[in-house]
Protein backbone atom coordinates (compact mmCIF):
# COMPACT_ATOMS: atom_id res chain seq x y z
CA UNK A 1 0.00 0.00 0.00
CA UNK A 2 1.61 3.49 -0.63
CA UNK A 3 2.27 5.70 2.09
CA UNK A 4 -0.69 8.44 1.44
CA UNK A 5 -3.46 5.16 1.33
CA UNK A 6 -1.69 4.15 4.79
CA UNK A 7 -2.59 7.72 6.43
CA UNK A 8 -5.90 7.75 4.93
CA UNK A 9 -6.78 4.90 6.70
CA UNK A 10 -5.57 5.81 10.08
CA UNK A 11 -7.13 8.97 9.21
CA UNK A 12 -10.13 7.61 9.27
CA UNK A 13 -9.81 4.48 11.54
CA UNK A 14 -8.02 6.55 14.54
CA UNK A 15 -5.73 2.90 14.70
CA UNK A 16 -2.71 1.82 13.31
CA UNK A 17 0.01 -1.37 13.31
CA UNK A 18 3.57 -1.31 14.21
CA UNK A 19 4.41 -1.28 11.20
CA UNK A 20 2.21 0.89 9.29
CA UNK A 21 3.37 3.26 11.75
CA UNK A 22 7.19 2.56 11.31
CA UNK A 23 6.78 3.09 7.58
CA UNK A 24 5.23 6.78 7.81
CA UNK A 25 7.71 7.29 10.62
CA UNK A 26 10.72 6.26 8.34
CA UNK A 27 9.78 7.87 5.04
CA UNK A 28 9.86 11.58 5.06
CA UNK A 29 8.16 11.80 1.22
CA UNK A 30 4.71 12.32 2.08
CA UNK A 31 4.97 14.02 5.01
CA UNK A 32 2.66 17.54 3.47
CA UNK A 33 0.27 14.96 3.37
CA UNK A 34 0.69 13.84 6.42
CA UNK A 35 0.47 16.87 8.57
CA UNK A 36 -2.24 17.87 5.83
CA UNK A 37 -4.32 15.04 7.02
CA UNK A 38 -3.54 16.07 10.43
CA UNK A 39 -5.07 18.94 10.54
CA UNK A 40 -8.49 18.08 9.17
CA UNK A 41 -8.67 15.46 11.63
CA UNK A 42 -8.16 18.06 14.60
CA UNK A 43 -10.47 20.57 12.91
CA UNK A 44 -12.92 18.13 12.90
CA UNK A 45 -12.84 18.03 16.60
CA UNK A 46 -11.61 21.36 17.60
CA UNK A 47 -12.15 23.87 14.54
CA UNK A 48 -9.43 26.13 14.46
CA UNK A 49 -9.06 27.01 17.55
CA UNK A 50 -6.18 27.30 19.65
CA UNK A 51 -5.92 26.67 23.40
CA UNK A 52 -3.99 28.66 25.84
CA UNK A 53 -2.57 27.52 29.33
CA UNK A 54 -0.26 29.69 32.13
CA UNK A 55 2.49 28.17 32.56
CA UNK A 56 3.85 28.61 35.73
CA UNK A 57 7.19 26.96 36.76
CA UNK A 58 7.02 27.16 40.64
CA UNK A 59 10.26 25.47 41.39
CA UNK A 60 13.21 24.01 40.05
CA UNK A 61 14.00 21.80 43.06
CA UNK A 62 14.37 18.55 41.74
CA UNK A 63 15.21 15.18 43.81
CA UNK A 64 15.52 13.08 40.66
CA UNK A 65 18.07 12.50 38.24
CA UNK A 66 16.83 12.20 34.81
CA UNK A 67 19.71 11.68 32.41
CA UNK A 68 18.44 14.10 30.23
CA UNK A 69 17.22 17.16 32.48
CA UNK A 70 19.22 20.29 33.11
CA UNK A 71 17.02 20.30 36.45
CA UNK A 72 18.36 17.21 37.70
CA UNK A 73 19.28 16.75 41.23
CA UNK A 74 22.97 16.24 40.45
CA UNK A 75 23.58 19.46 38.29
CA UNK A 76 25.64 21.86 40.76
CA UNK A 77 25.05 24.61 38.56
CA UNK A 78 21.58 24.74 38.47
CA UNK A 79 20.71 27.88 40.98
CA UNK A 80 17.52 26.37 42.37
CA UNK A 81 14.40 28.91 43.40
CA UNK A 82 11.27 28.30 44.87
CA UNK A 83 8.31 30.75 44.08
CA UNK A 84 6.64 32.15 47.35
CA UNK A 85 2.66 31.52 46.96
CA UNK A 86 2.34 35.14 46.56
CA UNK A 87 4.46 35.36 43.89
CA UNK A 88 2.37 32.44 42.25
CA UNK A 89 -0.85 34.03 43.03
CA UNK A 90 0.53 36.86 41.23
CA UNK A 91 1.60 35.11 38.47
CA UNK A 92 -2.21 33.56 38.13
CA UNK A 93 -3.60 37.11 38.52
CA UNK A 94 -1.46 38.62 35.66
CA UNK A 95 -2.67 35.08 33.74
CA UNK A 96 -6.19 36.16 34.12
CA UNK A 97 -6.11 39.24 33.23
CA UNK A 98 -4.32 38.41 29.82
CA UNK A 99 -7.29 35.89 29.01
CA UNK A 100 -5.65 32.53 30.67
CA UNK A 101 -8.45 30.15 31.95
CA UNK A 102 -5.94 27.07 32.76
CA UNK A 103 -2.85 27.55 34.98
CA UNK A 104 -0.31 25.11 34.47
CA UNK A 105 1.44 24.59 38.01
CA UNK A 106 5.09 22.64 37.39
CA UNK A 107 7.84 22.08 39.52
CA UNK A 108 10.51 19.45 40.03
CA UNK A 109 9.63 16.70 42.08
CA UNK A 110 10.40 18.87 45.07
CA UNK A 111 10.04 17.57 48.52
CA UNK A 112 9.79 21.18 50.35
CA UNK A 113 5.51 20.79 48.18
CA UNK A 114 3.64 18.72 50.68
CA UNK A 115 0.61 17.70 50.45
CA UNK A 116 -1.30 19.94 52.43
CA UNK A 117 0.76 23.00 51.03
CA UNK A 118 0.00 21.90 47.56
CA UNK A 119 -3.73 21.37 48.80
CA UNK A 120 -3.67 25.00 50.35
CA UNK A 121 -2.53 26.72 46.83
CA UNK A 122 -4.75 24.88 44.64
CA UNK A 123 -7.44 25.87 46.93
CA UNK A 124 -6.87 29.67 46.87
CA UNK A 125 -6.22 29.92 43.44
CA UNK A 126 -9.95 27.73 42.68
CA UNK A 127 -11.73 30.13 45.25
CA UNK A 128 -9.98 32.89 43.45
CA UNK A 129 -10.46 31.92 39.97
CA UNK A 130 -13.56 29.13 39.75
CA UNK A 131 -14.12 29.71 36.12
CA UNK A 132 -10.49 28.55 36.10
CA UNK A 133 -8.78 24.96 35.25
CA UNK A 134 -5.48 24.21 37.39
CA UNK A 135 -3.28 21.59 35.42
CA UNK A 136 -0.60 20.36 37.59
CA UNK A 137 3.05 19.16 36.30
CA UNK A 138 4.71 17.85 39.64
CA UNK A 139 6.28 14.50 38.60
CA UNK A 140 5.85 10.52 40.20
CA UNK A 141 3.57 10.78 43.66
CA UNK A 142 1.35 8.15 45.49
CA UNK A 143 -2.09 7.67 45.16
CA UNK A 144 -3.29 9.26 48.55
CA UNK A 145 -1.46 12.63 47.49
CA UNK A 146 -2.52 12.51 43.89
CA UNK A 147 -6.30 12.07 45.49
CA UNK A 148 -5.72 14.92 47.83
CA UNK A 149 -4.78 17.52 45.18
CA UNK A 150 -7.76 15.97 42.79
CA UNK A 151 -10.15 16.88 45.77
CA UNK A 152 -8.22 20.13 46.77
CA UNK A 153 -9.73 21.20 43.21
CA UNK A 154 -7.05 20.21 40.53
CA UNK A 155 -8.57 19.36 37.17
CA UNK A 156 -5.75 18.12 35.49
CA UNK A 157 -2.29 16.00 35.97
CA UNK A 158 0.69 16.34 33.07
CA UNK A 159 2.92 12.89 33.64
CA UNK A 160 4.93 12.60 30.41
CA UNK A 161 5.66 8.84 30.23
CA UNK A 162 9.21 10.00 28.36
CA UNK A 163 8.86 6.01 26.38
CA UNK A 164 6.88 3.62 26.04
CA UNK A 165 9.61 0.90 25.89
CA UNK A 166 11.51 -0.26 29.53
CA UNK A 167 14.83 -0.81 28.34
CA UNK A 168 14.94 2.67 26.58
CA UNK A 169 13.53 3.97 29.94
CA UNK A 170 16.22 2.61 31.79
CA UNK A 171 18.76 4.17 29.63
CA UNK A 172 17.22 7.88 30.38
CA UNK A 173 16.88 7.25 34.05
CA UNK A 174 18.69 6.25 37.27
CA UNK A 175 18.24 2.98 38.48
CA UNK A 176 15.98 4.50 41.59
CA UNK A 177 13.48 5.43 39.18
CA UNK A 178 10.92 2.53 37.37
CA UNK A 179 9.36 2.26 34.09
CA UNK A 180 6.47 0.37 35.97
CA UNK A 181 5.62 3.05 38.42
CA UNK A 182 5.72 5.71 36.13
CA UNK A 183 3.10 3.96 33.92
CA UNK A 184 1.51 2.87 37.21
CA UNK A 185 1.58 6.77 38.13
CA UNK A 186 -0.69 7.62 34.58
CA UNK A 187 -3.15 4.78 35.17
CA UNK A 188 -4.06 6.12 38.74
CA UNK A 189 -4.19 9.71 37.78
CA UNK A 190 -6.58 8.16 34.80
CA UNK A 191 -8.48 6.37 37.64
CA UNK A 192 -8.73 9.09 40.29
CA UNK A 193 -10.53 11.48 37.13
CA UNK A 194 -7.91 13.93 36.35
CA UNK A 195 -7.99 15.13 32.62
CA UNK A 196 -4.52 13.17 31.97
CA UNK A 197 -1.20 14.05 29.75
CA UNK A 198 1.26 11.49 28.97
CA UNK A 199 4.09 12.33 26.11
CA UNK A 200 7.83 11.47 25.39
CA UNK A 201 10.39 13.42 24.04
CA UNK A 202 11.61 12.62 20.41
CA UNK A 203 15.08 12.33 19.36
CA UNK A 204 16.54 11.31 22.60
CA UNK A 205 19.65 9.19 23.13
CA UNK A 206 19.47 5.79 22.51
CA UNK A 207 15.71 6.18 20.90
CA UNK A 208 15.15 4.28 17.35
CA UNK A 209 11.71 4.61 15.19
CA UNK A 210 10.88 1.61 16.75
CA UNK A 211 10.36 2.68 20.40
CA UNK A 212 8.18 5.89 18.86
CA UNK A 213 6.11 3.53 17.33
CA UNK A 214 5.58 1.77 21.00
CA UNK A 215 5.34 5.46 21.93
CA UNK A 216 2.42 5.96 19.79
CA UNK A 217 1.10 2.61 20.30
CA UNK A 218 0.62 3.01 23.90
CA UNK A 219 -0.83 6.44 23.68
CA UNK A 220 -3.61 4.68 21.11
CA UNK A 221 -4.09 2.35 23.55
CA UNK A 222 -4.48 4.46 26.95
CA UNK A 223 -6.15 7.41 25.52
CA UNK A 224 -4.75 10.66 27.71
CA UNK A 225 -6.43 13.32 26.72
CA UNK A 226 -3.45 15.05 26.65
CA UNK A 227 -0.02 14.32 25.12
CA UNK A 228 3.14 16.57 25.14
CA UNK A 229 5.79 15.61 22.37
CA UNK A 230 8.61 17.48 22.04
CA UNK A 231 12.21 17.12 20.85
CA UNK A 232 15.16 16.60 23.11
CA UNK A 233 17.55 18.69 23.56
CA UNK A 234 20.88 18.68 24.89
CA UNK A 235 21.78 20.59 28.16
CA UNK A 236 25.44 21.32 28.60
CA UNK A 237 25.64 20.07 32.64
CA UNK A 238 23.92 16.36 32.04
CA UNK A 239 24.87 13.20 30.99
CA UNK A 240 23.85 13.40 27.64
CA UNK A 241 25.41 16.87 26.64
CA UNK A 242 26.96 15.35 23.62
CA UNK A 243 23.60 13.76 21.94
CA UNK A 244 22.59 15.19 19.07
CA UNK A 245 19.16 17.56 20.06
CA UNK A 246 15.55 15.57 18.14
CA UNK A 247 14.98 16.84 14.62
CA UNK A 248 11.97 19.06 14.20
CA UNK A 249 10.91 16.43 11.42
CA UNK A 250 10.80 14.10 13.46
CA UNK A 251 8.99 15.68 16.13
CA UNK A 252 6.54 17.06 13.76
CA UNK A 253 5.81 13.62 12.20
CA UNK A 254 5.18 12.51 15.82
CA UNK A 255 2.72 14.92 16.97
CA UNK A 256 0.56 14.23 13.54
CA UNK A 257 0.45 10.17 14.13
CA UNK A 258 -0.67 11.46 17.98
CA UNK A 259 -3.68 13.59 15.89
CA UNK A 260 -4.79 10.87 13.60
CA UNK A 261 -4.79 8.12 16.20
CA UNK A 262 -6.25 10.47 19.19
CA UNK A 263 -8.72 12.55 17.28
CA UNK A 264 -9.93 14.71 20.57
CA UNK A 265 -6.38 15.08 21.56
CA UNK A 266 -5.25 18.42 23.83
CA UNK A 267 -1.83 18.27 21.98
CA UNK A 268 0.43 21.10 22.74
CA UNK A 269 2.97 22.68 20.29
CA UNK A 270 5.88 22.71 22.80
CA UNK A 271 8.28 25.02 24.10
CA UNK A 272 10.94 22.81 23.22
CA UNK A 273 9.98 22.70 19.30
CA UNK A 274 9.84 26.55 19.21
CA UNK A 275 13.24 26.20 20.63
CA UNK A 276 14.55 23.96 17.78
CA UNK A 277 13.38 26.28 14.97
CA UNK A 278 12.03 29.43 14.81
CA UNK A 279 8.82 28.64 13.34
CA UNK A 280 8.90 24.91 14.95
CA UNK A 281 5.53 26.14 17.44
CA UNK A 282 3.21 27.48 14.34
CA UNK A 283 4.69 23.93 11.97
CA UNK A 284 3.36 22.22 15.17
CA UNK A 285 0.16 23.41 15.07
CA UNK A 286 -0.09 22.52 11.23
CA UNK A 287 0.53 19.24 12.03
CA UNK A 288 -1.97 18.71 14.30
CA UNK A 289 -1.50 20.47 17.77
CA UNK A 290 -3.92 22.50 19.48
CA UNK A 291 -2.50 23.95 22.84
CA UNK A 292 0.12 26.79 23.47
CA UNK A 293 1.59 27.01 27.12
CA UNK A 294 3.43 30.36 27.06
CA UNK A 295 5.24 31.22 30.23
CA UNK A 296 4.05 33.20 33.36
CA UNK A 297 6.55 32.81 35.54
CA UNK A 298 8.76 36.19 37.07
CA UNK A 299 10.88 37.03 34.08
CA UNK A 300 13.87 36.63 36.28
CA UNK A 301 12.98 33.01 36.85
CA UNK A 302 12.22 31.69 33.66
CA UNK A 303 16.32 30.98 32.67
CA UNK A 304 16.73 28.91 35.25
CA UNK A 305 13.33 26.61 34.89
CA UNK A 306 16.68 25.21 32.48
CA UNK A 307 15.59 21.69 31.67
CA UNK A 308 17.46 22.20 28.35
CA UNK A 309 19.53 24.59 26.65
CA UNK A 310 18.90 27.55 24.60
CA UNK A 311 15.14 27.41 26.01
CA UNK A 312 13.10 30.57 24.71
CA UNK A 313 12.06 32.35 27.00
CA UNK A 314 11.82 36.24 26.52
CA UNK A 315 10.04 36.62 23.42
CA UNK A 316 6.63 35.95 22.67
CA UNK A 317 6.11 33.02 24.16
CA UNK A 318 6.03 34.31 27.26
CA UNK A 319 2.22 34.95 28.31
CA UNK A 320 3.31 38.70 28.34
CA UNK A 321 3.14 39.45 24.30
CA UNK A 322 -0.10 37.20 24.19
CA UNK A 323 -1.01 39.40 21.44
CA UNK A 324 1.65 39.12 19.43
CA UNK A 325 1.51 35.12 19.84
CA UNK A 326 -2.39 35.84 18.95
CA UNK A 327 -1.04 37.02 15.64
CA UNK A 328 1.56 34.21 14.81
CA UNK A 329 -1.35 31.77 15.42
CA UNK A 330 -3.77 33.91 13.64
CA UNK A 331 -1.32 33.78 10.31
CA UNK A 332 -1.01 30.31 11.06
CA UNK A 333 -4.88 29.92 10.33
CA UNK A 334 -5.86 29.48 13.71
CA UNK A 335 -7.46 31.25 16.11
CA UNK A 336 -6.54 31.55 20.32
CA UNK A 337 -9.38 31.32 22.02
CA UNK A 338 -10.12 31.94 26.27
CA UNK A 339 -11.38 29.80 27.86
CA UNK A 340 -10.18 26.45 29.94
CA UNK A 341 -10.31 24.65 26.72
CA UNK A 342 -11.46 21.18 27.82
CA UNK A 343 -10.79 18.11 26.29
CA UNK A 344 -13.96 17.48 23.81
CA UNK A 345 -14.28 13.72 24.49
N1 LIG B 1 14.99 18.13 26.23
C1 LIG B 1 13.68 18.14 25.94
N2 LIG B 1 12.72 17.93 26.85
C2 LIG B 1 13.10 17.71 28.12
N3 LIG B 1 12.39 17.45 29.22
C3 LIG B 1 13.24 17.33 30.25
N4 LIG B 1 14.50 17.48 29.84
C4 LIG B 1 14.45 17.71 28.50
C5 LIG B 1 15.43 17.92 27.49
N5 LIG B 1 16.72 17.92 27.77
C6 LIG B 1 10.94 17.25 29.20
C7 LIG B 1 10.59 15.90 29.79
C8 LIG B 1 9.72 16.25 30.97
C9 LIG B 1 9.22 17.62 30.62
C10 LIG B 1 8.78 18.45 31.78
O1 LIG B 1 10.30 18.23 29.98
O2 LIG B 1 9.84 15.14 28.83
O3 LIG B 1 8.68 15.36 31.21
Amino acid sequence: MDIKNLIDNIAEKHKASADELLTILKNDSEDEYLFHKADQVRRIAYGGEVYIRGLIEFSNYCKNDCLYCGIRRDNRCAQRYRLSEEEIYSCCHTGYELGFRTFVMQSGEDPFYTDDRLCGIIKNIKKKYPDCAVTLSLGERNEESYKKLFDAGADRYLLRHETASKEHYQKLHPPEMSYENRMDCLKILKKIGYQTGAGFMVGSPYQTYENIVRDLLFISDFKPEMVGIGPFISHKDTPFKDFDNGTLRDTLAAVALTRLLLPNGLIPATTALGTISPEGRELGLKAGANVVMPNLSPTDYRKLYSLYDNKICTGDESAQCIKYLAARVSSAGYKIVTDRGDWHG
